[in-house]
């Protein structure tokens, strides 16, 4: 990514900000196995200092915070203002002391080696502008033999949450053409992919799993496709460039699509994520 693309994401990802804050509670609980997996892999307990990469509106670190205790900490990190200052109003209502912010990217992030237990990151790695940048500074600053763990989308076929609305609208709105290198939700789908990343950048016993689970939450489908339009920002983009009557017949497709994954009040769609691990060497 050449400079103005980068301050283009941070800038998407700033507009995005107020819409993480807004559905926090309902993406806390749609994400929250993917949480729970990412937490497991990496065997984050009581006592540990952990870094969160791309924390986001404040997760995994508000999850974590609760989990190390008073004992350990959570060091959160985003690049972007309006994310880091959403997630520590929320760590302020909580009353939560063992949480430090810090706005940075994962290309940079200015610790001294040997910080951090381990470093997670969860949704966040796929928008890393170096990825293989990004991963050597998570190992430089975690301790030696201390575990690097990222969460991230596997194909978007097998994750109808996104394919449904954004399957029809590209059957309306031509989409530029896609590099497959470029950051994007669907980056590291492929398997493999990531975990060549940590290799290349020197991780030790990398391994990737596959997480299925379900995205749930009691909402309906208008509720359903007003966070969507709201928080993805290629989907703003493509809603900009419509005619106000192509709208109606694109939310009625997609709600045609999406049907049979809201039954009796409540949403339900499976999803896959792939959880990619390494450590740092011992020496
Ligand atoms: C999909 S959100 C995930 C946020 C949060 N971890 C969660 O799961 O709810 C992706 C996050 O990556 C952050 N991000 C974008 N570029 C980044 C970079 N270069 N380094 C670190 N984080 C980045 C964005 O600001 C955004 O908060």
């Amino acid at each position: 990514m050449n400079p103005g693309e980068q301050k283009k994401a941070l800038d998407a990802w700033e507009t995005s900000a107020r819409y993480w804050d807004k559905y926090r509670a309902l993406i806390a609980q749609m994400f929250a196995p993917l949480t729970s997996g990412l937490l497991e892999e990496a065997r984050i307990g009581i006592g540990q200092n952990v870094l969160d990469i791309g924390g986001g509106s404040g997760e995994p670190s508000l999850t974590i915070s609760c989990i190390v205790g008073p004992t350990g900490s959570v060091m959160y990190t985003d690049p972007v203002a309006g994310m880091v200052e959403t997630a520590q109003a929320e760590a302020g209502r909580r009353g939560l002391t063992n949480i430090q912010f810090r706005q940075c990217s994962a290309d940079d992030l200015p610790f001294p080696d040997k910080t951090f237990d381990l470093a997670i990151g969860r949704l966040s790695a796929m928008f890393f502008v170096d990825p293989v940048r990004a991963i050597r500074e998570a190992l430089r600053v975690v301790r030696n033999d201390g575990c690097v763990s990222f969460a991230v989308w596997a194909p978007k076929e097998v994750n109808p949450f996104f394919s449904t609305v954004n399957d029809v609208f590209d059957r309306f709105v031509e989409s530029s053409t896609e590099d497959p290198d470029a950051p994007d939700a669907f980056r590291f789908a492929a398997p493999g992919k990531l975990a060549g990343i940590l290799e290349n950048a020197g991780a030790k016993n990398v391994i990737e799993r596959q997480l299925n689970f379900q995205i749930e939450a009691a909402i309906s489908f208008d509720q359903f496709w007003q966070l969507r339009t709201e928080m993805s920002e290629t989907l703003r983009e493509k809603m900009a460039g419509l005619a106000p009557a192509q709208l109606p017949t694109i939310k009625q497709a997609v709600a045609d699509a999406a049907r049979r994954y809201f039954v009796s009040g409540k949403m339900s769609f499976p999803a896959e994520a792939l959880i990619v691990s390494g450590k740092k060497s011992a020496v």
